[in-house]
């Protein structure tokens, strides 16, 4: 099979490399340091693609702010998820024009997923004309050129065309943490959840290629880094448009086989393509952390239909028994959406029992929000939102005393962690499982994996003594 997905150019890339060296002069021949400041709203992909926008903007000559106030230019990276993440986006930008008035010379670029909606994107030049720029996540390469635009040319600059999308190798990156690096391993999403407004703005799904992402994991192993988290929308189905006979597990296997003291984690999967054949590669290689991210989005059959989601509740079932057979210590989390159209009381308490015969370690809870231009926000939804409130709080409340109890379980345990930071005078530490750890310590220890006594628990976190 060809592969479908193209690849940016190297010329393209070149060009855009020419076009941040042009800028850094010309910042130079003003003999003065720019600073950039980048907000990121959302999902780790975006977290990802901000680690890039930092990467060309340093390429640029910029050094990076944690403030909008005195940064020479700002990037605001977006997410469509929910409406509420839009309003939030909407309200920060609209704030800018403040920051800007204080500090004229001020270029701000608003970017990411909701750029990837046209209606959105129109809104956002038309009514917000302190914004110099916008553009989606297909463009985020073309990042210096659009830069290039509104600094030198003074003028505003756009990029929105949606497209099935390409994939752009070797753009810098600064990455934020020290320990902790995220890999793309895929862009897009071909599911389309009923739902879910992540196809329309990222468009298909497309697959790096197996060798550009082990170069980036044993680098980054050589760098130091302890933990990498591969990321896609739907990790389960890497490698299907690259023809290669290489799947997630394949690829999973392969990195987990890299030497080095390291954590391997990823994220996303969809129940529908998550294969046994996965669970064995991680029970079989010890790098891999023993923690499983599988959203089931509703635990009643009709409602899973309606999703569009491919699987059913039985089917889900058996997925979660089957990890646990081949990995009796795997932790599961997972993400719920309460109240989607047509959700009737009976179907919610399906979902309710779901999470009481599963019992996850941690839960990701949703209000069903309708998203222009899908699917659901056109189908009937005539449950009150104090009805959907209500279930909400109710499902909250059964997730809370699950993970308190299992986090209770943990008590007496001796388990590896890895220190990764300081909150107040206490160390922090995450288990293979991800679980959140608090222990006094030295910070000596952050970037170590350490053994750790756990000898008490709260909902959200365990507390640990270092040592067996
Ligand atoms: N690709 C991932 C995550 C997508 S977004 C996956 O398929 O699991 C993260 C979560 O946001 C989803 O799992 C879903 O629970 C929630 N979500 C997505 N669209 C939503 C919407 N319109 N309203 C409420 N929650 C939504
Ligand atoms: Fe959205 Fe479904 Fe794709 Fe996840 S799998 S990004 S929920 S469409
Ligand atoms: Fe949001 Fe886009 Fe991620 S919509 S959740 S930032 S893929």
């Amino acid at each position: 099979m060809e592969r479908k997905t193209p690849l940016i150019s190297a010329e393209d890339l070149r060009r855009q490399a020419e076009i941040s060296d042009y800028i850094k002069s010309f910042w130079e021949g003003r003999g003065k340091t720019p600073l950039a400041y980048v907000e990121t709203y959302g999902c780790q992909q975006n977290e990802a693609d901000s680690e890039q926008l930092r990467g060309m903007l340093e390429r640029c000559g910029y050094g990076l702010t944690d403030g909008p106030e005195d940064a020479d230019v700002i990037v605001i990276n977006t997410c469509a998820i929910r409406e509420h993440a839009e309003q939030r986006v909407f309200g920060n930008v609209g704030a800018l024009v403040h920051t800007k008035r204080r500090h004229p010379g001020q270029k701000i670029f608003v970017c990411g997923c909701m750029m990837g909606q046209p209606e959105v994107a129109e809104r956002m030049k038309k009514s917000y004309v302190h914004v110099d720029g916008v553009f989606n996540p297909h463009h985020l390469w073309q990042f210096p050129e659009l830069l290039y635009r509104v600094l030198i040319r003074h003028k505003k600059a756009a990029a929105t065309e949606n497209s099935d999308g390409a994939i752009a190798e070797g753009l810098p990156v600064v990455r934020t943490n020290r320990l902790k690096a995220w890999v793309s391993i895929m862009y897009g999403c071909n599911n389309f959840c009923t739902y879910c407004i992540v196809p329309y703005v990222r468009g298909r799904e497309r697959s790096r290629l197996p060798e550009d992402i082990l170069a980036e994991c044993r680098e980054l192993i050589a760098q130091g880094y302890k933990e990498i988290t591969l990321l896609g929308q739907n990790v389960n189905s890497y490698g299907k448009d690259l023809g290669l006979g290489v799947d997630f597990a394949d690829l999973l296997a392969s990195i987990a086989e890299l030497d080095g003291e390291f954590v391997l984690r990823f994220m996303t999967s969809h129940p529908r393509d998550a294969s046994r054949k996965l669970f064995d590669v991680m029970a079989a290689h010890p790098k891999i952390a023993r923690q499983f991210h599988l959203p089931f989005q509703s635990g009643n059959d009709r409602v899973l239909k309606a999703m569009n989601r491919h699987y059913d509740r039985a089917q889900y079932l058996s997925l979660i028994e089957y990890g646990r057979k081949v990995m009796p210590d795997i932790v599961f989390t997972s993400d719920v959406i309460v109240g989607f159209p047509g959700e009737t009381a009976e179907e919610f308490e399906d979902t309710l029992t779901l999470i009481e015969q599963v019992r996850f370690d941690a839960l990701f809870t949703f209000i069903f929000s309708p998203r222009p231009g899908t699917p659901a926000a056109r189908m009937d939804d005539p449950t009150p939102k104090a009805e959907k409130n209500a279930r909400f709080d109710r499902l909250v409340a059964l997730q809370n005393r699950i993970s308190e109890e299992k986090h209770r379980d943990y008590i007496g345990k001796t388990l590896r962690v890895l220190v990764d930071g300081v909150d107040g005078d206490q160390l922090t530490a995450r288990t293979d499982g991800g679980r959140l750890v608090r222990m006094q310590g030295d910070k000596e220890l952050i970037g170590k994996f350490i053994s750790a006594t756990i000898t008490d628990a709260t909902t959200w976190s365990l507390v640990a003594e270092i040592g067996a």
